[in-house]
């Protein structure tokens, strides 16, 4: 084992797949050209590189159509993209009580522009019933927004069953997928989504700066306008953006080296098997909830049931700060992790962890059994310190 224990997957995956790494090098030492522009042999490899990453993120997602796959700096910025696209003023939109800022940002300056929005109920475990979201559905309702899991103590929302009630209504669904896309399986229809949000350097294992926005077959892209006007290498002769898939959301020149390394993550990750990823981390989260609950003092946040969330963990000490406890583990114990608010304090206001927060230890698809008995070591010893 080594003298450091990495428990942060949930901010960004770590170590990344030799085969990731490998694939940036590639790009940056022999490709290096821009994308979908000049048409020379470098440039055309690093598109034929790009599209790959593409059609490998379709793939994963069960989507026929690869140009529906838009990328992005991030999951954040597709977000921003959805939810400052469309929505206008006097429309109402829906998303829950565990949302992330990343969400909670872009509809708190959409009703600064006279957006009305409602936050389903959840319960303090983070979980929640799709009736929730029902019950606050308007007749202007434009938007309904969930994440798939929280970033905070992982629990899973019911998304399809949401999906079916948007979808039953004509109301789009814009699924924030950042903790789940790469270690728990999706599908856009048989989940009933239509926008699709995700990063490309947490469960995918890509590089940082990569991530994007899927658009469902049936959603008519010509009602949502782009973020990002600019070159697209397309309809140069023209001063207006293109309106084809992808180059309407796909202005200035893209992550080139990041995208090689998101297309050849995304194609371990389906080697390996999302199933077999997630099977792995849910025996992984079990054996952290179960260690962490048997430390006196300490309180476990979520479900406590690992297979009805992703692997992260939220949890305080008795007598310790979140951060205290953070830095303890890091100083003391080689065990890294994140303490706080993790940006979310919409959802540790519903747990009831605002305004102090809790530590996350989030494993990854590297984590050994050790390591977790490891890091529960490590809060053990803190527990029983003076
Ligand atoms: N949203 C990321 C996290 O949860 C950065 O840490």
């Amino acid at each position: 084992m080594n003298d450091m224990i990495y428990m942060d997957n949930a901010a960004t995956s770590w170590p990344k797949p030799e085969c990731v790494q490998d694939a940036v090098l590639h790009y940056l030492r022999d490709v290096g050209a821009n994308p979908g522009r000049s048409g020379h042999r470098l440039a055309n490899e690093g598109e034929r590189i790009r599209f790959g990453a593409r059609e490998a993120i379709a793939e994963l997602v069960g989507m026929r159509d690869p140009t529906r796959v838009i990328f992005a700096l991030n999951g954040t910025t597709a977000i921003n993209l959805a939810i400052a696209g469309l929505l206008a003023p006097g429309d109402h939109a829906v998303a829950t009580g565990m949302e992330h800022n990343a969400v909670m940002r872009p509809l708190r300056a959409a009703v600064q522009r006279g957006v009305s929005i409602g936050l389903a109920r959840c319960r303090p475990d983070g979980s929640m019933d799709a009736a929730a979201v029902e019950a606050l559905l308007e007749e202007n309702t434009r938007l309904i927004v969930a994440n798939h899991a929280s970033n905070v103590c992982g629990t899973v929302l019911p998304i399809r069953e949401i999906g079916e009630l948007a979808r039953e209504r004509g109301i789009p669904l814009l699924v924030d997928a950042a903790q789940t896309l790469g270690c728990w399986p999706l599908d856009l229809e048989s989940d009933r989504i239509d926008l699709l949000a995700f990063s490309g350097h947490k469960g995918l294992l890509g590089p940082g700066g990569t991530g994007g926005l899927v658009l469902g077959e049936g959603f008519d892209h010509s009602v949502l306008p782009p973020l990002v006007r600019g070159g697209t290498g397309s309809w140069s002769e023209r001063e207006e953006q293109p309106d084809f898939l992808p180059d309407r959301y796909e202005a200035g020149t893209p992550n080139g080296s990041g995208l090689a390394g998101l297309g050849a993550a995304v194609r371990y990750v389906q080697e390996r098997g999302v199933e077999v990823i997630r099977e792995r981390e849910r025996g992984l989260t079990q054996r952290l909830i179960d260690g962490l609950l048997a430390i006196p003092g300490a309180r476990v946040q979520g479900t406590l049931q690992a297979e009805r969330q992703t692997a992260v963990v939220s949890f305080t000490l008795e007598g310790r700060s979140a951060s205290e406890i953070a830095f303890a583990l890091d100083e003391e114990h080689g065990v890294l992790c994140r303490p706080g608010l993790h940006c979310a304090p919409r959802a540790h206001r519903t747990l009831g962890t605002a305004p102090e927060g809790t530590a996350r230890l989030s494993p990854g698809p590297f984590t050994a059994e050790e390591e977790v008995d490891a890091a529960v070591a490590a809060v053990r010893a803190l527990a029983e310190s003076p």
